[in-house]
């Protein structure tokens, strides 16, 4: 454990353990601006044992556990306990994370199979600013979960199946497979939809053709699978052409589309059958789900079955959830989807748990996330009305982020400008999308996300990029300072050394919740005491060996700051 709070609260559990008289009680440490850290816990102690709670705290201080990790120690107020760090305390656990690959960060005590569900975009169909956020946010918690030792099994849940696929098979014959495949690996998907479904509306026969179609796609017609598979496989195309924009992991091995579960949804639907949750309704065979009612107050079932007699979506997602916890053994599921479905992805859930295909502790989780928005402050759609091209949103991105480099550093050689540009545009497109709390609405906005100053992506690739840039003028390598000793003797260098030592604890914090912001903060913090500590604490020209401790301490900033971009997905430039 490199966390000095989670150090000391280990180190005291047994003393308050011993002072309940046995029975475990919470030390309750945390961060302090008075001291170093606070111990709170002798006030409920106190309540509890009927003792009085400055004599209890005098106790704990009496136990001579602090005497190794502090070198003040203050009772405050009712009972608390102030505590400051010894700076050789600090060195110890400075020097355990700086020779530590994971950075201090174990791996989580038990191993789980993590079923993630993101970007799913809809083939042939828009892919809007929702999918933008589904991706990087499913992305960023593939990277944690693979960190924390876990399984990750990742799933781009496409939407790939369904009756429009009737209307766009035969615009794609209509079209000629070269025109369509043309429009639609530029990510022209709406204008292809849309012109389908515009014949649809107004040329009888292309309707009938469709109608026909979408028969033969669902009897499993060879001729017409094949051409389906064949605007699957256009419309991938595009995906992957914004996915490598992105930079993110997904790849075609990790499509697991709606259609792969057209062949379970019969099995899955016998089995509600079998337990007697299904009931007619309307026509319509429905599961009633305690808990869920309409607008009206009147309850509200999940429809399993239409009165056509065809399944639905929510069936489809029934019977994926069977495929994911009996043939992948996941141990817990993450829904990267947007806010709006999440009465479909609970009433899912609350189905499955009664049918008893979700049991504890195997888990099902929700992670929502708010809307994209434009100036207007209402859904960002481009001028014309149509959804944002989501290629041409990332492209500009990367186009000023050239063109502020370029101002900055007009020196670079274009090589390493241009991949430089790469990571800082679609860093700065990340950061601002994982910076918010993923439930809010957020404003699309190129200047602010670009700026070089604030709670942004540049500004925290910057301090890495300046640190190599210290190390440059040093004309030394990063690596060769590594394990040279870390003193911490002035406030701006104990600061960054809090900072650095707290990793685990805002990985923690972020996993709790699903909350990749709270792994921002931690990265924009980072970047911050960096600054302070570098305008505070000459480097270059300090006397040995405070010279090469500080190199040091810089080189680790530098390896905590190229972790936690990396875990949010984000590059580390060498310079920009
Ligand atoms: N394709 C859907 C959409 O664009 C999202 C699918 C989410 N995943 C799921 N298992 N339902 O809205």
């Amino acid at each position: 454990m490199s966390d000095p709070v989670a150090t000391l609260a280990a180190l005291l559990e047994p003393v308050f353990t011993e002072l309940a008289g046995g029975d475990t009680a919470d030390p309750t440490v945390r961060p302090s601006d008075r001291a170093d850290a606070q111990i709170n816990g002798a006030l409920p102690l106190a309540k509890k044992v009927g003792a009085n709670p400055r004599e209890l705290a005098q106790q704990v201080v009496d136990s001579g556990v602090l005497a190794s990790v502090a070198d003040d120690v203050e009772i405050a107020g009712p009972g608390f306990i102030n505590v400051t760090f010894s700076a050789e305390f600090l060195a110890e656990q400075l020097a355990t994370v700086a020779g530590d690959d994971r950075l201090g960060v174990a791996p989580d005590a038990r191993s789980k199979t993590v079923v993630i569900d993101y970007s799913a975009p809809n083939v042939a169909k828009e892919m809007h600013v929702g999918h933008l956020r589904s991706t990087v946010i499913g992305d960023c918690f593939v990277r944690l979960f693979e960190f924390l030792g876990h399984e990750v099994i990742r799933e781009n849940h496409i939407g790939d199946w369904g009756r429009p696929f009737g209307m766009l098979i035969e615009h794609l014959l209509d079209l000629g497979e070269d025109v369509a495949a043309e429009g639609l690996s530029q990510g022209d998907l709406d204008g292809f939809y849309k012109q389908a479904n515009a014949k649809f509306n107004d040329d009888e026969a292309f309707q009938e053709r469709s109608r026909d179609r979408v028969v033969k796609l669902q009897g499993g017609d060879e001729e017409t699978l094949v051409l389906w598979r064949r605007l699957v496989e256009m419309s991938n195309a595009y995906f992957n052409k914004v996915y490598t924009k992105l930079d993110v992991l997904l790849t075609d091995d990790d499509l697991a589309g709606e259609s792969n579960y057209q062949p379970l949804m019969e099995g899955a639907y016998q089995r509600l059958e079998a337990a007697d949750l299904v009931h007619p309704d309307d026509g319509a065979m429905v599961v009633t789900v305690p808990g869920f009612t309409n607008r009206d107050g009147d309850p509200l079932p999940l429809i399993a079955k239409s009165s056509a007699g065809a399944f639905m979506y929510a069936t489809s997602d029934l019977a994926c959830i069977i495929d994911r916890v009996e043939r992948l053994h996941a141990d817990l599921m993450l829904y990267v989807v947007g806010a709006p479905q999440a009465q479909h992805l609970q009433m899912v859930f609350e189905v499955c748990k009664m049918a008893g295909w979700l049991v504890e502790p195997t888990e099902a989780v929700h992670v929502a996330f708010g809307n994209i928005l434009g100036d207007d402050r209402k859904i960002m759609r481009s001028r014309s009305g149509d959804s944002v091209k989501l290629v041409q949103l990332l492209d500009e991105a990367i186009e000023r982020a050239d063109a502020a480099i370029g101002e900055k550093n007009p020196t670079l050689d274009p090589a390493t400008r241009e991949s430089v540009a790469q990571m800082v545009g679609i860093g700065a497109v990340k950061y601002a999308d994982l910076s918010t709390d993923r439930v809010k609405d957020y404003v699309f906005d190129f200047d602010r996300m670009l700026a070089f100053e604030g709670n942004t992506g540049p500004y925290c690739q910057y301090a890495h990029a300046r640190i190599n840039r210290v190390f440059d003028k040093a004309g030394v390598s990063r690596e060769s300072v590594r394990g040279l000793p870390i003193s911490i003797d002035e406030p701006h260098e104990k600061e960054l050394a809090l900072q650095i030592l707290a990793l685990p604890t805002a990985i923690g914090a972020t996993m709790e919740s699903y909350s990749p912001h709270k792994l921002c903060t931690y990265l924009y913090e980072l970047a911050s005491v960096f600054s302070v500590f570098y305008e505070h604490c000459p480097i270059l020209s300090s006397d040995e060996p405070v010279r090469s401790s500080r190199l040091a301490l810089a080189d680790l900033t530098g390896r905590v700051l190229e972790r936690t971009l990396g875990l949010l997905g984000m590059g580390a430039p060498e310079e920009m």
